[in-house]
């Protein structure tokens, strides 16, 4: 018989299900036709995160990705390279965006979790030349999601921007957790927007949005953002009632992601003392589990958590990954917790079975 109980679902923090004072805000949104500029919330949703950011101007748009691929397309010709980190979700998830939406080239380079080692920018620019490609975009993302949840730090962002500012070059951050960034370090968003000339951010990740994610920048860039969006197809029409849940999240979610991140060290820790796994401590809500211990295939261990009602996912060869958000709480850690160490004891205790 199915168990009662929901599972406690650690995917991701795009999980979460709009919360009954967020539903009440939708419904209560005053609306109008975003295309035709006719929405006043989305105007006002617009407004305060282009102020929170120090920028001139924000868009609102569907999704993260469409977000990124929007300050690509808008700060690059075709031709153009693309300097990212190679972790990235712009360079990983992205579908090959950079070439199929801007004709752009990838120039990948490897970090420090997240962080561009001194000089990167100076060794990508090339000599002025007809043969070559022209360096015309830096993109980086913070909190970095494959780097598990990692901060990358102000002085390191700020580095880049500053490189890249004076040889002309422009910088995107992929802020998609940005806010857990700001929370878990105390840095206000509009210092960490500063070190980029475009910023995106998603209110569908831990501030548990249904959907949305915004575009701050210069506003003849986001001008022609708006533009682009509705040849990509996404024009919106009474979409105040989804701002209206982003502008609920600003007021109710952020803080509160403090919550988040100390049930991740939780986590990480209890999961940390399984046998033969290691669980490095986490800066925010992102927790890396690696399977080290030959007996732990990360397929039977994922179905033997889901079995037991709690959910995560593949994140490489043999490491897992687990996210906390709004909809996970102190109980619901404990029950992963004690789930993963049941998994890991019987499995590992399995396999020293029929070595003897
Ligand atoms: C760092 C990062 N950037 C961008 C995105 C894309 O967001 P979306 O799924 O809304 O397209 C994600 C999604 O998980 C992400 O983790």
């Amino acid at each position: 018989m199915p168990s009662a109980v929901p599972p406690v679902d650690l995917r991701s923090d795009t999980v979460t299900r709009p919360t009954p004072a967020m539903r009440e805000a939708m419904m209560r949104a005053e609306v109008g036709d975003d295309v035709f500029g006719d929405d006043p919330t989305v105007q006002e949703l617009e407004r305060r995160v282009a102020a929170l950011g120090g920028k001139e101007a924000a868009l609102y748009v569907p999704s993260g990705t469409m977000g990124n691929q929007l300050a690509i397309k808008c700060a690059t010709e075709p031709g153009d390279e693309v300097l990212v980190e190679a972790e990235s979700h712009i360079f990983q998830y992205e579908q090959g965006g950079i070439g199929a939406n801007s004709g752009c080239l990838a120039h990948v380079v490897a970090s420090e979790r997240g962080a561009l080692p001194a000089g990167t920018i100076e060794a990508a620019l090339r000599e002025e030349d007809d043969h070559v490609a022209r360096l015309r975009l830096v993109c980086l993302e913070n909190t970095h999601n494959r780097h598990g949840g990692a901060i990358v730090p102000l002085e390191r962002l700020a580095a880049v921007a500053e490189a890249a500012r004076a040889r002309g070059v422009r910088v995107h951050l992929d802020g998609a957790r940005l806010w857990n960034a700001s929370v878990a370090s105390g840095i206000p968003i509009a210092e960490w927007a500063n070190t980029a000339d475009t910023v995106m951010m998603c209110f569908s990740k831990g501030l548990g949005a249904p959907i949305g994610s915004i575009l701050a920048g210069p506003s003849p860039l986001v001008r022609q953002a708006r533009r682009v969006r509705k040849r990509w197809g996404g024009g919106m029409r009474q979409v105040g009632i989804l701002a209206a849940a982003c502008l609920h999240a600003l007021d109710h979610h952020v803080t509160r992601l403090a919550d988040d991140h100390r049930r991740a060290r939780a986590l990480a820790e209890g999961c940390a003392r399984a046998p033969g796994v290691s669980v490095p401590a986490p800066e925010t809500n992102i927790v890396l589990l690696e399977l080290e211990h030959p007996a732990l295939e990360p397929r039977a261990v994922l179905a033997a958590l889901e079995a037991r009602g709690v959910r995560l996912v593949r994140f490489g060869p043999r490491r897992l990954r687990a996210i906390t958000h709004l909809d996970v709480d102190d109980a619901g850690v404990a029950r992963a917790i004690e789930a993963f160490q049941a998994v890991v004891a019987e499995s590992v205790g399995t396999s020293a079975g029929r070595r003897t």
